[in-house]
């Protein structure tokens, strides 16, 4: 599995404790920055990593803010992407069962790096279900499809 991995200024520690544990999984990682904790825009961050992983030079992404509610709109922009905001175990677990989500967004502000990093493990650990799921992410896409032009 390949990950695309971005921060903003508010989620750059977070960033890099995800990436250890990447590290440690033996996942191949890519940083498309922040670099420090000086202030960015995060859309500039969330934009590179949601195009990748659309465009399928990645299979997932994961995006980290202060709350991660900037990262997961502006990556959900991009055709393709579905971006998940998760804060909780169960969560992490259901949106790739069900939404078979390809990005996720947290918050450093929000939560701490325990959990944080738990969340991460099982997202990336968790496959989608498919089934009568399939069907619903695939109106999702129409819904895309409706508003944009891109199928
Ligand atoms: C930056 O101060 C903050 O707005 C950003 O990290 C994020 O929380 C936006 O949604």
């Amino acid at each position: 599995m390949k990950v695309a991995i971005a921060a903003d200024h508010g989620g750059y520690k977070l960033k890099e404790e995800i990436k250890t544990l990447l590290a440690s999984m033996n996942i191949q990682t890519e940083d498309f920055g922040c670099s420090c904790e000086d202030s960015v825009d995060y859309p500039d961050y969330a934009l590179p990593v949601a195009e990748k992983v659309a465009a399928g030079e990645f299979d997932r992404g994961i995006l980290v803010c202060g709350t991660g509610i900037g990262m997961s709109i502006a990556a959900n922009k991009v055709p393709g992407i579905r971006c998940a905001l998760v804060h909780d175990t169960f969560s992490a677990r259901a949106t790739r069962e069900h939404n078979n989500s390809n990005v996720l967004a947290l918050g450093e502000r929000v939560i701490g790096p325990g959990l944080a990093l738990d969340i991460v493990k099982i997202w990336l650990e968790t496959e989608f279900q498919g089934g009568r799921h399939e069907r619903r992410v695939e109106k999702i896409a129409q819904i895309e499809a409706k508003h944009t032009g891109v199928k």
